[in-house]
Parts: C-alpha cells; structure tokens; sequence
C-alpha cells in the first residue's frame, strides 16, 4: 500500500480506541434491561381499532393525532444518530453506545408503533397536511445548538425532553379505551422510563463536569426547543397561530373525547406546568438556569409571579 493511502485513513474520523472496558454499570444495567423488554408493535394487534364503531370525522381525528405522535417520536432518531456518531468518534464505552443505539431503535419502534395505529383508524399522514406544521417538525432536526455541546451536555437536553413527554404520555396511557393502544402506550413508556432514568444518570454522573457555558446553553436551548417547536402543537397547541390552533385543538379534543389515547387540548399545559416544575427541581442543585416559559408557567416577572 501506498503511503499517501494510509494518509488518507487516518484522515478519517478515527475510532480507535474502541473502548470494551465498562466504565458505567448503572448505563449498562439499562442497557440489560432494554435487551430483556425489548418488543415488536408489528405483532400488536390492532383489530379492535378496525372493528370500533365511530364516525369518520373521529377516526380522521384520531389517525391525525398518531401522525403527529408518528412524526414527533420519528424527530428523535435523526438526534440519536448524531449522538451515537458522536459517541463512536469520542471513543465512548461500550455501553454508552449501546444505550444510544437502543434509544435510537426504541424510537423508531415508537414511530412505528403510532403509524400503525393511525393505519387501523384511517390513514397515516406521512407529510402534514398544513403549511404551518410542516415547518415545526424540521425543527427538530436542527442541531446548531446541540453542537456547540459538549457529548453530554448535548445528551442532557434530550433527556429532560423525555422527562416532560412522559408525563404527557401518561395522561395519553390513561386516556386510551381500546386495548391496542392502550397496551402501545403502555410499552411505549416503559421504554420511555428507561431513557428518563438515564437522564437521571448523565445529571447524577456528567451535570457537576459541566462548564457554566454548557449548563446556560442547557437551560436556553431547553426553553427556546419547548417554546418554539412542541408548544406549537406538538405537546400542545398554545403557540400555534389562532386558526390551526382552533383546528389541531378540535382534532385532539376529540381523539381525547373517545379515548383514542389523547389529551385534551385544555388538560395539557397544565400537565406540562407540573412536568416543568419537577424538571426545575431536578435540575436546580446544578445550577442550570432554565429560563422561564410564560406559555405555560404565566408571565414570570418577579419572584412573587412566579410562585402564584
Ligand atoms: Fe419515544
Ligand atoms: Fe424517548
């Protein structure tokens, strides 16, 4: 082999060394479990939802909700595969990448999970079909500030994410009536809980390594991320403009009314108020400044307004 070809390889991204030795038990103990309660929503049986009796305006409603669920758990792979890029060139333990690549597939099966119920109730919208929404979930895709991160800084905004959907999938577990999307939903958060507890890990682990910068990029994109893209009708639909707002709200109001495993438009803020103070605890012994959310926690001009 030519010299300037082996120049040419270590150019590349260079993995070595592929770390084997396990530096995190608590991450692999998670990792043990994932491989345990790991299942297939290919083998879900949706006929019940096929059967239902209900009008065509509900199921319409309802295969609308579980395109947007469809979309928003599709959002996350794109951020677990840079993640786990970055865990591989960061020469990450093995368990680490593990975890990544078990959020990622885990993900996916949630994406797979919600087409599929939108299917049995009418037809799964693989674009959205208004103007305004197909400009929400790109969104998600933006890495800029995830970038500017270090590794775990960058893992930690997800992770109190995780926090906050899966207060809300609760409600959505507890609103399902048909057993099929009831049993979605219920393996849907037990998956979820395992990527909340390694939250808990990075925060217990990596929160007290990092730099000033990284815990105010944190707290900002934290805020700028809910505010700008998921309350915008993906968690709720309180930033979107009036009109969309009125018709995504009906939509879900009624996928809640028939226990389609929604939450009702007027129930969800106060879901997120309560997801976000927890968060705002948790996070609090290490000094990460959330900026305030006024959507949901009302307008935060003093400390007095703050605890009304
Ligand atoms: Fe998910
Ligand atoms: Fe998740």
């Amino acid at each position: 082999m030519e010299a300037s070809m082996l120049e040419e390889v270590v150019q590349n991204p260079n993995p070595y060394p592929i770390v084997a030795e396990m530096a995190y038990d608590d991450i692999w103990k998670l990792c043990e479990q994932a491989r345990d309660l790991a299942w297939d929503p290919a083998k879900l049986d949706f006929s019940d939802l096929q059967k239902a009796d209900l009008p065509e305006e509900v199921r319409k409603a309802g295969a609308e909700w579980w395109s947007l669920r469809a979309w928003m758990e599709h959002g996350a792979t794109p951020y677990g595969a840079e993640r786990l890029r970055d865990a591989i060139f960061g020469h990450q333990p093995f368990e680490v990448k593990q975890h990544v690549v078990n959020f990622i597939a885990e993900e996916l099966r949630h994406h797979e999970a919600s087409f599929r119920i939108a299917n049995a109730l009418a037809k799964y919208q693989a674009s959205p079909q208004s103007d305004y929404f197909m400009k929400i979930i790109p969104k998600f895709h933006d890495e800029k500030e995830e970038k500017q991160m270090s590794f775990f800084a960058g893992l930690a905004v997800n992770t109190l994410f995780e926090q906050l959907s899966g207060e809300l999938l609760q409600a959505r577990y507890e609103n399902a009536r048909y057993e099929s999307i009831r049993e979605a939903c219920r393996l849907i958060l037990r998956d979820e809980a395992r990527h909340i507890q390694f939250g808990r890990i990075v925060m217990r682990r990596f929160f007290g390594t990092l730099s000033d910068f990284d815990k105010e990029q944190l707290g900002k994109k934290f805020a700028k991320k809910l505010r700008g893209s998921l309350l915008n009708g993906v968690y709720a639909v309180v930033n979107l403009p009036a009109d969309e707002r009125k018709r995504s709200a009906r939509a879900r109001q009624l996928a809640a009314e028939h226990g389609l495993g929604a939450t009702h438009p007027d129930h969800e803020v106060a879901i997120i108020a309560d997801a976000l103070k927890k968060i705002r605890a948790d996070v609090a012994p290490y000094n990460v400044p959330i900026p305030p959310i006024p959507e949901v926690e009302g307008p935060a001009t003093g400390p007095s307004a703050k605890a009304a």
